[in-house]
């Protein structure tokens, strides 16, 4: 279990997280949501070991790992923008990080895991000639190898869309389930915490705003912002959808 107690950040003096508690079971996928600026990859970064804590605790199965430095909490994190390899190709990046712990997956789970990501095809591709998903995939399958005690994805989504997105976020379901990987997920997008995680938490000017299970947020928002938030983006997304259905021309290109 991974808990924060009273976790708190600042940067120049300026309040960035003030007093965030949360409690992570084994093999939850929790998500964190917030508008921009709120502190979501600050939060990650803390539970990283990448940035330390002003004030608070870090416990992971009952240890303070307050003060452990990154390296030996042996959590990982996938970047935003993948951060690959481009001068080396599919595998060699899968590979990258057992150089220095060779044998901590043995040559069969990194073939499962390489079939579980789709990845048999593109293993000698440069990572130039992938799509993006196909590179958020060799990411997942980089950190992966390497056998992290808890899994950390910051916006894995946000550049990818329609079928693509929906096929990732299957494969970060199907990896939690199988490893049974603890999985905490940055996002500014509502649909996707709800629709991906076991919990979610929204933060709103460096505090708590509701903890809850998708079910909890949707049907009882605890206060003004979530419901807002929730809404109004959830809203804006259900708008454009009835705009490319009103103009078909948007999705074909061709006119109706
Ligand atoms: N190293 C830093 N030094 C000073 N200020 C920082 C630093 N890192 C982040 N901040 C500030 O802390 C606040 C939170 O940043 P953070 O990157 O955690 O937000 P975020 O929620 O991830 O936003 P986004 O959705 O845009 O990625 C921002 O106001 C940012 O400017
Ligand atoms: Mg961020």
């Amino acid at each position: 279990m991974l808990e924060l107690e009273h976790i708190k950040k600042e940067y120049d003096g300026v309040t960035i997280l003030n007093d965030i508690n949360l409690q992570i079971n084994d093999g939850e996928i929790v998500s964190i949501l917030g508008p921009s600026g709120c502190g979501k990859t600050t939060l990650l970064n803390l539970i990283l070991g990448l940035v330390e804590a002003d004030g608070g605790k870090i416990i992971f199965n009952g240890k303070d790992i307050t003060y452990t430095p990154m390296e030996k909490r042996g959590f990982n994190i996938v970047f935003q923008d993948y951060a690959l390899f481009p001068n080396l190709n599919v595998i060699k990046n899968i590979r990258y990080g057992l150089k220095n712990k060779p044998g901590i997956s043995s040559e069969k789970e990194i073939n499962d895991l390489i079939e579980l990501l789709g990845l048999k095809e593109h293993l000698n591709k440069k990572i130039e000639q992938l799509s993006g998903g196909q590179k958020q995939r060799v990411a997942l399958a980089r950190t992966l190898v390497m056998k992290p005690k808890i899994l950390l994805l910051d916006e894995p989504l946000s550049a990818l869309d329609g079928v693509i997105k929906e096929s990732i976020k299957a494969k970060i379901r199907e990896i939690a389930r199988e490893y049974h990987l603890t999985t905490v997920i940055v996002t500014h997008d509502p649909e996707e915490a709800l629709t991906l995680s076991n919990h979610v938490m929204i933060i709103n000017k460096g505090n708590i705003s509701q903890f809850g299970t998708p079910d909890e947020i949707v049907n009882t928002p605890k206060n003004e912002f979530v419901e807002k938030f929730i809404l109004q983006q959830l809203e804006i997304k259900r708008n454009n959808i009835y705009t490319l259905f009103e103009s078909p021309e948007l999705i074909t290109g061709v006119g109706a």
